[in-house]
């Protein structure tokens, strides 16, 4: 087997459930609708197996009409595929939990999901608008539920069968480790912002010790330029190894052994941002060296992801 096989085909084991997620996801955080069904199908075409949806995202129906025509045609089987989605933050109290899971899997018109996460540890203010907000604009939270009492919710789930696994995203070290202590089962995959800029290290090896996946998303730096894409040493490493500055951060992200999310949109990105080989040990190190530190996603201090669409 080749080495460029390796990061493409590299599936993680998840310390509950059987499943495996590959190493190489595809997030369908795309506001447009149209242009989530035609992101899906070029991933799927281009090789992607894991799929990453929230409720939130509002998009859900489309990224499943992507799937069930791939799964209708065989080109894949539902067995090849790891899909995941995300309970919302105004579904936190737990009688709303199992709602919020069935809505999800009848929107993608699956049987079953392989992961769930709690998308944020910020509950708002339970009910049917994602986004309430008071007279001033400020997001209304809801102090009647913890996030202890959401985990137990999700950890009854896996009793029904048709989720595989459950974990955590847009917690820091500092909320995970009680929510770790208390749970009677352990977070699978913890989905965090992370690339060279925000190396995520402590939590990092805190989930390498508990057996924990991380996740990374907006591994190119959600593509802002000037950014990581531009990054001088991400540029000398790409001319390097004649790969683009995409494949690099990617390469990087799976070699240090996380998990990560793209978000390709054509074609040609699908199948660029697949396309990935490991990085020489010295390349490999050179991106450890960057000194530069940016966060660009405010939601793990507020609940609200940035480049999330409005209500529809
Ligand atoms: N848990 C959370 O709160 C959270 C928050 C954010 C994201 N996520 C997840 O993470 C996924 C990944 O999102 P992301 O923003 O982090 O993705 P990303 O792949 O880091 O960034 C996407 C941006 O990069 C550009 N891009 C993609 N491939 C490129 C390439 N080969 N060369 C140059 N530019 C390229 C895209 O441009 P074009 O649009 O022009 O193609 C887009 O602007 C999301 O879809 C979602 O599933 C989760």
């Amino acid at each position: 087997m080749s080495e460029v096989i390796d990061l493409q085909e590299m599936r993680f084991p998840l310390n509950h459930g059987t499943g495996k997620i590959p190493a190489l996801g595809f997030g369908t955080l795309i506001a447009d609708l149209p242009a989530t069904v035609a992101a899906t199908e070029n991933a799927i075409e281009a090789g992607f197996r894991h799929f990453d949806c929230a409720e939130r995202y509002l998009n859900e129906r489309e990224v499943g009409e992507a799937l069930r025509m791939a799964l209708g045609s065989r080109k894949i089987s539902r067995e090849d595929i790891f899909v995941t989605t995300k309970l919302w933050n105004t579904n936190h109290r737990p009688e709303r939990v199992q709602p919020a899971f069935d809505g999800s899997l009848k929107k993608l018109g699956l049987e079953y999901l392989d992961l769930y996460l709690i998308h944020t540890p910020f509950a708002f203010q339970p009910g049917d608008n994602p986004d309430p907000r008071d007279s001033n604009g400020d997001v209304i939270y809801d102090n009647g539920v913890t996030l202890l009492d959401t985990w137990r919710a999700l950890e009854q789930l896996l009793e029904g069968g048709r989720c595989g696994a459950i974990g955590l995203s847009d917690i820091t070290l500092k909320e995970l480790l009680p929510l770790y202590e208390a749970a009677a089962i352990k977070p699978a995959v913890v989905q965090v912002e992370s690339h060279p800029y925000l190396p995520e290290t402590e939590l990092f090896e805190f989930c390498k010790e508990k057996g924990i996946v991380l996740l990374a998303f907006a591994p190119l730096g959600h593509g802002i330029r000037p950014g990581l894409l531009e990054d001088p040493v991400v540029l000398s490493v790409a001319s390097q190894v004649a790969k683009t500055p995409a494949q690099v951060l990617l390469a990087w992200a799976v070699q240090r052994g996380t998990a990560v999310l793209t978000t390709p949109k054509s074609a040609e990105r699908a199948r660029e941002n697949f396309n990935i080989a490991p990085l020489p040990q010295d390349a490999f190190e050179e991106i450890n060296r960057i000194q530069t530190r940016q966060r660009l996603n405010r939601v793990v201090q507020t609940g609200v992801p940035g480049f999330i669409p409005s209500v529809r």
